[in-house]
């Protein structure tokens, strides 16, 4: 039998190994140290990450599947990130969070880790720590909650807050109703409902192979998530046994399939960031063209909000991932595995879909091309992306002046000013947003729109940023603009009254100036009101070694693997 790495601390009679297992010894059965698996549970469970807070539970039916393979379990809490509590923006801590688990992986006596996540940066984060150090790994998410009304209506939680604040601002809803529908919002424990961030990532990483197949989606009160969470217990017993580590079964092929998953379900667009940044823990060349190469042409088979009508309960009770799948298994890639060691592919088999309103068949789908689309031009060097899918149809060719704001203080402060110069054609650019300028790229690319637009009827417009845009927003948003404005970006010399032209079908973003103005503006791209260089502390770190979105705003000197070796005592 191959030596295991928690044997490096617990085995032999010399005193590193008495303290070891000494201070161990509480509770712990009498043979927990000859030789069996030691297994970590990640759990991102905190009260300030309301969508995790569930998960203490979920740890409880891992142990017992654990235990009842013949592994210890051992309860380890990792940094969690709340998205609608932590500020300035919980992507300033993503890679914190990666980071600090990452190293907690590493410097504890383990042989593998489960890892508990469900709110959006908490699934991205475990699994770019478990990238790097390589141990035996699977993911359990939390799920989603279960879906609120108000008025008889079903509430997609963050889609219809948008959509009822906009109400308020245009009129058509009174403030009092608004306030009303809060408690209405969160039905149950459970991350948001809509196809967010939070869902997406948790089926596109089960499409990745990291899940155990079938699991993704399965609703946070429903039983079945602790069932499938005590057969985890079991299964990551399996990995450690078999030597499955995420270097032996994360490939390209498990990429390509992730982003066939993206566009079939209509996921968000924060899954670009995440599963580049993932991809660059893996030394895997992915690019931000990936995303628009493979997932053009995939069809958009899931009706759920924002982009559609249902909520994340309905796709459960649909059919889930696996039927989504199924539909375009000639898309995938047959060789990419899972935690099962087996292929995604043989997993397809007894898929069905029973909601053909809710997940559609390939031969009838909500749109033939549901890909993320990849934009260059003089307005983007480095590329920007917009999610057609969300957008307005009529506003993907678009020739319209820019109305400028500097900072989001700066937006908010002029975009209902009665006298500010905008129309339904006009652009709002929104700069200062990205990975360095904020810092931490938060989700405000979807910026309201002008009052009084909305009040003449106006729904939607073009509107471009270097920030990202919440999963469960809407409409027709140009974002992750790169390279930003803070970092010499062209998007940094825009000014309000330059015509912007927007071409997705030709896959372009263009200021229409003349190109020796250009240059004579461009010295002064990265002046941007508002942002001052952090002097101390994470944010110190990361404004200096945060690269850009088109590589998934990962540090510069996190990407790739240290592996799990530690090489030095504690004493
Ligand atoms: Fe946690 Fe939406 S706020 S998933």
């Amino acid at each position: 039998m191959t030596e295991r790495r928690s044997s490096q601390w617990y085995a032999g009679t010399d005193r590193n190994a008495y303290i070891h297992r000494a201070w161990m010894r509480r509770g712990l059965p009498e043979n927990a140290f000859d030789g069996r698996p030691h297994i970590a549970i990640a759990n991102s469970a905190s009260d300030l990450t309301p969508c995790n807070s569930h998960l203490n539970e979920v740890a409880e039916a891992v142990k017992a599947g654990i235990y009842a393979a013949g592994g210890i379990p051992l309860n380890l809490p990792v940094v969690s990130l709340g998205e609608t509590q932590v500020r300035p923006t919980a992507m300033l801590w993503r890679n914190m969070a990666a980071m600090a688990t990452e190293e907690m992986l590493r410097a504890n006596p383990i042989d593998g880790v489960v890892l508990l996540g469900g709110c959006d940066k908490t699934i991205p984060s475990l699994l770019m720590a478990a990238a790097s150090v390589d141990l035996p790994a699977l993911v359990i998410p939390g799920g989603p909650m279960l879906t609120g009304t108000f008025q008889g209506q079903a509430l997609g939680c963050g889609t219809d807050v948008w959509r009822l604040s906009e109400e308020v601002r245009g009129g058509t809803l009174s403030q009092e109703q608004f306030l009303k529908s809060e408690s209405s919002m969160i039905r149950s424990r459970g991350h948001c409902n809509t196809m967010g961030t939070a869902s997406t990532m948790a089926l596109v990483a089960e499409a990745l192979g990291t899940i155990a197949p079938g699991l993704a989606g399965t609703p946070a009160p429903d039983s079945r998530l602790l069932e499938a969470s005590y057969d985890s217990g079991h299964l990551i017993v399996e990995l450690i046994a078999e030597g499955r580590r995420p270097s032996t079964f994360l490939t390209r092929g498990s990429f390509h399939n992730a982003i066939v998953a993206l566009a079939a379900i209509g996921g968000s667009t924060n899954a670009v960031v995440h599963l580049l940044a993932i991809a660059g823990r893996l030394g895997i060349d992915l690019t931000i063209d990936d995303f628009d190469r493979i997932g053009s042409g995939v069809p958009l088979l899931v009706n759920l909000q924002p982009a559609g009508r249902f909520l994340m309960d309905d796709f459960h009770r649909a059919g889930g991932l696996l039927s989504v799948l199924r539909e375009v298994r000639d898309l995938l890639d047959p060789t990419a595995l899972t935690v099962t060691g087996r292929p995604l592919v043989d997993h397809l088999d007894d898929a069905r879909i029973w909601d053909p309103e809710v997940i559609t068949v390939r031969s009838s789908p909500l749109q033939a091309d549901a890909g993320i689309a990849v934009l260059y031009g003089n307005l983007a060097p480095g590329g920007a992306i917009v999610k057609p899918a969300a957008a307005s149809a009529h506003l993907l060719s678009h020739r319209g002046r820019a109305v400028v704001f500097d900072t989001i203080e700066d937006m908010h402060a002029r975009i209902d000013d009665p006298d500010l110069e905008v129309d339904a054609d006009s652009v709002l650019v929104l700069r200062g947003c990205g990975p360095r300028g904020y810092p931490g790229m938060p989700e405000v690319a979807n910026m309201p729109l002008p009052k009084k637009l909305l009040e003449q009827g106006v729904r939607d417009m073009v509107r471009i940023c270097d920030g990202r845009m919440s999963g469960t927003a809407y409409g027709t948003v140009i974002l992750h603009v790169t390279p930003e404005a803070a970092a010499g970006g062209p998007l940094g010399i825009v000014e309000t009254g330059d015509w912007i032209v927007l071409d997705v079908p030709g896959r372009t973003l263009s200021i229409d100036v003349p190109q020796d103005e250009l240059d004579a503006r461009l010295p002064n791209a990265a002046t941007v009101a508002g942002f001052a260089a952090p002097t101390r502390g994470w944010e110190r770190l990361y404004v200096d070694h945060v690269m850009q979105a088109d590589t998934g705003a990962d540090l510069d000197f996190l990407r790739g693997s240290s592996g799990d070796r530690v090489s030095r005592e504690s004493h």
